[in-house]
């Protein structure tokens, strides 16, 4: 086997210096207050037997055998993409492969040369990289600000001609901070000014809006031109779709690189997505109502014990403590697994140098004596 080239080996032990080096962890038992599993879906018996009784009436069992475009269509698809546009208010759903296959295939075939980008400066790696791949000039924005967003558009929108379209991209839940943008004022501002809003909703798909996701909790779904949805978190199994409308779908299915130059998703996979929604109809609002509990649990420990103004102000699942530093954030979450909780340290690059953090993600089944311990242990050891 061939050696590292030097450069490799070079990057790899900047990243050992400055203690960023990413490793594979195994599950490792401990409580959870780690995973994207927000509803506990991902090991819900119910939801694989729903699974299999779907594909009792599938007549492929294993792979999907080809590209959607090919051989890999099956019904399902059918089923789920007319489910999925009805479920979340959007006149067309395409499904993905994954959410990271969404991004790039939307950014990088969506946004013409001479079209701009305007996105927030926080927004996911995979949209990043999809507006990389793709011909649009981007800017990015400051953090859940408009007067931000407003500056960087009147900057483009001099030079601007009819023809060159601006996209603004957002989440609606921020995958490392957890909070929100004014996603009203946002889509007000986007109509006013004539900018297609796009808003990544993977952290928020199946827990707002009844099960749905935060656009529709807001009724935005008119104003939004695409919403990026996923079902690796809350929803318990794998895959993504894009919302928009009927011509927004042709487009993708014609242009969409990552959409169309790989093998579909198997049906198995499929049909989980459409069982994860069933389950999430009979079972939701029992769900969510613990899930919100345990959010509204966790804050006010923070709010006890002093600790809020170390937190990030945030009414999702997802409740960051800044610490900063790779060394110091990786410390206090070695303690904190030492001790039983599955909490993890968010480092530079993955976030911004100093801007380090302990990320809990919040679930169903996390108990009240869970919270109290972990956050107790969180003050003892940074005060
Ligand atoms: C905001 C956001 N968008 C997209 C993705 C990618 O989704 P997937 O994990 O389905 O590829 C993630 C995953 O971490 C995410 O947090």
């Amino acid at each position: 086997m061939g050696r590292l080239p030097r450069k490799l080996q070079s990057k790899l032990a900047e990243r050992v210096g400055d203690n960023s080096l990413r490793e594979l962890p195994l599950c490792n038992g401990l409580v959870d207050f780690s995973s994207n599993n927000y509803l506990g879906l991902a090991q819900s018996p119910e939801l694989s037997q729903m699974t299999s009784e779907i594909m009792e009436s599938t007549p492929r069992r294993n792979g999907a055998t080809g590209s959607r475009l090919l051989t890999g269509n099956h019904q399902l698809y059918k089923d789920l993409e007319d489910f999925l546009g009805k479920h979340h208010r959007s006149e067309a759903a395409l499904v993905f492969n994954s959410g990271y296959d969404a991004n790039i295939g939307f950014f990088s075939s969506v946004p013409q040369r001479g079209d701009f980008v305007l996105y927030d400066e926080l927004i996911h790696a995979s949209i990043r990289d999809g507006i990389q791949m793709g011909h649009a000039k981007s800017y990015r924005f400051s953090h859940n600000d408009l007067s931000s967003l407003r500056e960087k558009l009147s900057t483009i929108r001099t030079p601007l001609g009819t023809e060159n379209t601006v996209y603004v991209v957002t989440e609606s839940v921020f995958s490392m901070d957890g909070d929100s943008p004014n996603l009203k004022a946002l889509a007000k501002f986007c109509i006013e000014e004539n900018c297609f809003l796009v808003v990544d909703e993977a952290h928020a798909t199946g827990i707002f809006g009844g099960g749905r996701d935060l656009v529709c909790q807001l009724g935005l779904e008119e104003l939004v031109f695409a919403r990026i949805i996923t079902f690796g978190k809350a929803m318990g199994c794998h895959g993504a779709a894009i919302l928009g409308s009927m011509d927004l779908k042709k487009y993708l299915v014609n242009f969409s690189r990552s959409f169309i130059y790989t093998t579909a998703l198997p049906p198995h996979s499929v049909a989980t997505i459409l069982a994860s929604y069933q389950y999430l109809g009979s079972k939701g609002s029992e769900l969510l109502k613990r899930l919100f509990k345990n959010i509204q649990c966790f804050k006010e420990q923070i709010r006890l014990l002093g600790l809020t103004d170390s937190f990030i102000e945030s009414d999702s699942a997802i409740q960051c403590a800044l610490v900063k530093g790779n060394e110091k954030v990786k410390a206090l979450a070695t303690k904190l697994q030492e001790e039983g909780f599955d909490v993890k340290p968010i480092l530079s690059p993955t976030v911004k140098e100093g801007s380090e953090r302990l990320r809990f993600c919040l679930h169903t089944y996390n108990t009240k004596e869970e919270i109290s311990r972990v956050l107790h242990l969180v003050q003892f050891i940074t005060q």
